[in-house]
């Protein structure tokens, strides 16, 4: 904007369109809907809600409230949630083969969820981390790497499997290179022409994830270093490059996680690209505005509001959060 739309002071005087909430509300650049959020839900095996310590609020959900949930979700106008298996132990193994049971725990939520609440989208993950021992997002090589092409070829057949349950949305989460194309001339053969691709282009290597992590169960006694596949958070061109590559290979949509300590990357990025560009507030994000919240430091609500409000502002086009309920309900 060039600045000769500003006149001086005292003709100009920004404080005018400030004074009033009606002047504030007519001349708002950004406004937050129910519609911009999407709910992750924990899913497991069972009858119990298992509340997720490091996480308030927040339960890993036995299918039957995962559909109440979803339910309450629709309701509140939120258009998708985000579901995350929480695997048992006995059905994981170093390759991950569970996630490429067509039965498996996250087909079996997608499909009754689509059932129940058909207006509802249904995202899943792709990635290996909840079904292999270890908590890599793939298969290990000898040397202790994951195998990126090996990798590749079992997430086109979770991807198959999920979208044969019904998934709307299918998230590879992995950061393997050219695990968009394989996916998307999968969908194309099977004839998933429909299935839409967001991929994780801007997925960082975090120490925000920690929470999730317990949550799936994917946690180790020692913490799983990913930096080998995930972004180096030093690093916003390799971003670029990420979502360039992503949208060549035929990607609907990108996301950028973490949210908040990366909105300098979804500003880029949303620039740079006529993709709907989404973001993922995550576990740690949440962990931390709910613990400030309770210790009285801050209004937990009003930095939740304002956070996702600036996370849109940035350039989210919507944003994944545990807060979705409660966010809309204050909307
Ligand atoms: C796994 C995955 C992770 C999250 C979403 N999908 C964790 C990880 O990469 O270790 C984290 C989400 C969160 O922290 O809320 N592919």
């Amino acid at each position: 904007m060039s600045l000769s739309f500003t006149g001086d002071f005292p003709a100009t005087r920004l404080r005018r369109t400030r004074l009033e909430p009606w002047s504030r509300a007519l001349v708002a650049e950004t406004r937050l809907h129910a519609s911009d959020l999407i709910l992750p839900l924990f899913v497991q095996e069972g009858e119990n809600c298992t509340p997720v310590p490091t996480l308030p609020g927040v339960s890993r959900l036995p299918l039957k409230a995962a559909v109440e949930t979803a339910q309450k979700a629709h309701d509140a106008g939120i258009p998708a949630v985000a579901l995350f298996p929480v695997v048992p132990p006995d059905r994981k193994t170093p390759h991950g083969e569970e996630a490429l049971n067509a039965d498996n725990l996250i087909c079996r939520a997608i499909s009754t969820i689509k059932l129940r609440v058909p207006g509802l989208g249904v995202i899943a993950d792709v990635a290996l981390d909840p079904y292999t021992t270890h908590g890599h997002d793939g298969i290990l090589s000898e040397a202790g790497h994951v195998d990126n092409d090996a990798t590749v070829e079992l997430l086109c057949r979770q991807a198959l499997v999920q979208a044969r349950a019904g998934c709307d949305v299918i998230a590879p989460s992995d950061m393997m290179d050219g695990r968009i194309r394989a996916i998307r001339a999968a969908l194309e053969e099977a004839g998933f022409h429909h299935t839409l691709l967001l991929a994780y282009a801007a997925k960082y290597a975090s120490g925000f994830y920690g929470p999730f992590r317990d949550a799936v169960g994917s946690a180790q006694s020692r913490p799983v270093d990913k930096r080998g596949y995930q972004l180096d958070a030093a690093n916003s061109n390799e971003a670029l490059r990420e979502a360039a590559l992503d949208v060549a290979e035929g990607a609907d949509m990108l996301m950028v996680k973490p949210a908040l300590p990366y909105l300098d990357i979804l500003h880029r990025l949303s620039a740079a690209f006529p993709l709907p560009v989404l973001a993922y507030q995550v576990s740690g994000e949440y962990a931390m505005l709910h613990a400030a919240g309770a210790t009285g430091a801050l209004d937990g609500k009003e930095a939740l509001l304002e956070s996702l409000l600036c996370i849109k502002r940035a350039g989210a086009r919507a944003i994944f959060t545990y807060a979705a309920l409660e966010a809309a309900a204050a909307l």
